[in-house]
């Protein structure tokens, strides 16, 4: 390793706080004063800047007004639907775009169908420095995605993955995962992160310059931020995150989309023989719901803006050690907290003493204030042992003071949950009084304007 870098490159340090360079490892940066900020990178000419048809060729500067729009036909379709539309459409030329998300949740496997459906416009290749070739091919088969124009190589060094990509000029090229790469151009060890940014930024050199898009798998650290802390977010045309809570189901989300929108969720469920994406989400969530069972409610949430009708289930128990537990899955815990004391200090619904579980069915996480009115009404029915009307949805953020707040996308929450037959909306009164009277009848739902939990939880 060392022979090739005398040879070939000079590296330096970069402060990552203050973007000092040094030319050689300190513990302290010299000019801001931070510990062990000094990052080894190539010291090299500055990167190409990426464009919208994602070719850095120094050109000169044009009119906006003459540069040509990115259109559907400039977009490679991964041939599955809820990819492409998180996506914004499909692969732009020379994008690059990294897929996040925990450990097994899926992401080889999504990957892999969609260089499938892609392998249809060329040839790809997929480098992998996860798992052997036998392994990927195997998950391959199993998947229904073994196609001869999908080229595999099992690989871990950057350099050599860059030299099969520049002498084969895919159509696209995969690396799974970023985090397993390495260059020999740095000392620094694989996983590291002026490894992962240095393999992350000549990718993109090549994406950029090749106009070959180029997919990164990332693994997500615990705390849920990218490995290769938020760098490589800004170097990535598109972030995309796979995330699941256990369950069958998986949300698509773009955190970032220079190509398109970050509002779009795709939602797919993991099968025995892959991943399927799921077109009617809200449906297959309501599957199984128990009619009758106090506990349960539907709430129509939006998550990106895609309405999505989820049930959520409370139960309320007597404290199992004196003093009251609180689980909460799907939800944010905090927010449960928060609900609880609204309950008992403006609903006169006490359940502070007790247990309290709270589940968002299907394994959804669920991160929106609209969804507060749905978790604060499946627990007092719950509490009061006394189940919802079925065919009841509801949505609004529950304020501090028991005040039933806007939200937004009222209207496609409504046609969401009039598609699938529900009959009676508890909705926020002010949402009620912006909506008008020919989408309030186009609903055909009875619609009861709500201001407060108290009354909310009344009208059960
Ligand atoms: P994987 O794609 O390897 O996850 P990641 O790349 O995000 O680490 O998927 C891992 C899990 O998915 C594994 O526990 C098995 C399961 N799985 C299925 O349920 N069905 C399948 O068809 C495949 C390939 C995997
Ligand atoms: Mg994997």
């Amino acid at each position: 390793m060392a022979k090739i870098k005398a040879l070939k490159v000079r590296t330096a340090y970069r402060c990552q706080a203050c973007a000092h360079v040094e030319s050689r490892w300190l513990g302290r940066c010299p000019a801001c004063q931070e510990w062990s900020s000094l990052v080894e990178e190539i010291e090299a000419a500055a990167p190409p800047r990426p464009s919208a048809a994602g070719v850095a060729d120094g050109a000169s500067p044009i009119s906006i007004v003459e540069v040509v729009e990115i259109s559907a036909k400039d977009r490679r379709s991964c041939g599955i639907g809820e990819l492409d539309r998180v996506l914004g459409g499909g692969l732009v030329a020379g994008c690059l775009v990294l897929l996040g998300g925990d450990p097994g949740v899926g992401k080889s496997t999504l990957l892999v169908q969609a260089l499938a459906g892609l392998a249809r416009s060329g040839r790809v290749l997929y480098a992998t420095g996860e798992e052997s070739v036998a392994q990927t091919a195997m998950r391959a088969r199993r998947v229904g995605a073994a196609d001869a124009r999908l080229a595999v190589v099992a690989e871990t060094d950057v350099e050599k993955i860059l030299a099969h990509a520049r002498a084969e000029l895919p159509a696209i090229l995969a690396v799974d995962s970023i985090q397993t790469m390495y260059t020999p151009l740095l000392d620094s060890i694989p996983g590291s992160l002026a490894q992962v940014r240095e393999c992350a930024s000549r990718l993109m050199q090549f994406a950029k310059t090749t106009g070959v898009p180029t997919i990164l798998v990332g693994h997500v650290t615990k705390d849920g931020a990218l490995a290769g802390p938020k760098t490589l977010e800004h170097l990535v045309d598109v972030v995309l995150q796979l995330e699941g809570d256990g369950g069958p189901y998986r949300i698509l989300r773009a955190h970032k989309n220079r190509f398109g929108s970050t509002q779009e969720i795709g939602v797919f469920e993991m099968r025995g023989a892959g991943i399927a994406e799921v077109t009617n989400p809200s449906a297959h969530l309501l599957a199984e719901r128990p009619l009758g069972a106090p506990g349960s409610v539907v709430v129509a949430s939006a998550d990106g803006a895609r309405p999505l009708l989820v049930e959520i289930q409370a139960l309320v128990a007597p404290a199992s050690a004196g003093v009251g537990r609180r689980t909460a899955a799907g939800v944010d815990g905090n927010r449960v907290s928060l609900l609880l004391a609204v309950l008992a200090q403006r609903a006169s619904c006490d359940v502070l003493d007790r247990d309290v579980f709270v589940n968002v069915a299907g394994g959804i996480r669920l991160g929106e204030p609209a969804i507060d009115l749905g978790v604060a009404c499946a627990i007092a029915s719950s509490a009061r042992g006394r189940a919802i009307d079925a065919r009841t949805v509801m949505f609004g953020e529950v304020g501090l003071a028991g005040e039933i707040r806007a939200v937004p996308l009222c209207e496609q929450r409504l046609g969401e949950a009039a598609r699938l037959g529900f009959t009676r909306a508890l909705i926020p009164a002010q949402n009620l009084a912006r909506l008008d009277p020919a989408s309030r009848a186009a609903t055909g739902m009875e619609l009861v304007a709500v201001d407060r939990l108290v009354a909310a939880i009344a009208e059960l």
